[in-house]
């Protein structure tokens, strides 16, 4: 009996450190201590040993068990830390430096918006923000636009649930249908309610629309607003900034032409077209580029400005058409995808 217990504990002491997986672990722990193993099987046959051994043997095995299980006990410790290792992955020296990505660039929108705001900025114009969550009362009411006008449709317009409150809402608007703007013209209206002419705004900003997403279409984009009101404010005055602005981006050899339309908060309304067949990739002569006019009288009345008095113009305009125009980029859907290809080519 005392030689097999010896024979079991040195093949133990010699197994046990070789193994390395969990199943292998499991297979000899029941091989050596479990109810069919080799030891239970040695502790059955205590009956067998005269009864004056008895108490030596007993101790025997207990002694035997005691050191197997440590041998177990070791195998599993290895065992677990090499788990956990594995898990870790290799070691880290965190004190290396490490690789440098170099900096980043700017977004090719931002470049344009930061290069429209310098442009304006020069001229006089401040930059004046406005929340991209509006009422109907700021995007479509105040700018005098009917409530049976296309843009209003939901069909064009994200509007929120009725049930939809952001933050404090005053008296006045407290009933209102909440929305994504749909263009930064609100911004118009929310500048003028702060405070009396002369106003001399730049707004960039995201817009939002129901469209279906191709080469030259997204549901949020960016546009950029300008306001201006004072007295004595002339058709010539607006046709002057555009053609001023236009060729500081995109050239001095770029024009601008008005063609008439319609909005309801100008009066006479234009579309803005430009020659830019200097810049490449552009084959068209005219391409369009934005909204203008003369503030309507109605839109004044509506933020209590007195248009006997003050006289004034607004455009408007899309800044991904600018920046395609100026970089010769032919998919909007570059601007939304992050790809580095495209991004670092922009410094
Ligand atoms: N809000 C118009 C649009 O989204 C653009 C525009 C047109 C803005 C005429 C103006 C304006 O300020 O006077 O298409």
């Amino acid at each position: 009996m005392q030689d097999q217990l010896s024979a079991l504990l040195a093949k133990a002491a010699a197994e046990l450190p070789g193994i390395v997986t969990r199943p292998d672990f499991e297979a000899a722990k029941a091989r050596y201590v479990g109810p069919n193993g080799e030891l239970t099987a040695l502790m059955k046959q205590m009956g067998a040993v005269p009864k004056e051994q008895r108490p030596a043997v007993g101790k025997l095995i207990n002694e035997t068990k005691t050191q197997l299980q440590a041998h177990l006990d070791t195998a599993l410790a290895r065992l677990a830390s090499a788990e956990l290792a594995a898990q870790l992955g290799p070691a880290v020296d965190p004190t290396l430096p490490s690789p440098d990505p170099g900096p980043g660039t700017m977004h090719p929108l931002t470049l344009v918006r930061e290069e429209m705001c310098r442009i304006l900025r020069k001229v006089g114009f401040a930059v004046a923000d406005g929340p991209e969550v509006e009422t109907e009362y700021y995007c479509f009411d105040a700018l005098n636009t009917p409530a049976d006008h296309p843009a209003r449709d939901d069909k064009d317009t994200f509007y929120f649930p009725a049930a939809a409150r952001f933050g404090n809402v005053s008296k006045k608007v407290s009933d209102e249908k909440y929305l994504l703007r749909t263009h930064t013209s609100s911004v118009q209206i929310r500048t003028m309610l702060k405070g009396p002419p002369p106003i001399r705004i730049v707004s960039p900003g995201r817009v939002y629309r129901r469209d279906t997403t191709d080469a030259t279409h997204s549901a949020n984009f960016h546009q950029l607003e300008c306001l201006y009101v004072d007295r004595n404010v002339t058709v010539r005055d607006l046709k002057a900034l555009l053609d001023y602005v236009f060729a500081s981006l995109l050239g001095k050899d770029t024009k601008t032409r008005f063609r008439p339309h319609y909005f309801g908060y100008t009066e006479p309304s234009f579309e803005v077209d430009l020659t830019a067949t200097h810049l490449p990739k552009v084959k068209k002569p005219w391409i369009e580029i934005g909204g203008c006019g003369m503030v309507d009288p109605s839109v004044f009345e509506a933020v209590g400005y007195d248009p006997e008095i003050w006289s004034g113009y607004a455009f408007g305009m899309g800044l991904e058409r600018l920046a395609m125009l100026l970089y010769g980029i032919d998919d909007i859907r570059y601007f939304y995808q992050n790809d580095l290809r495209f991004l670092k080519q922009f410094a």
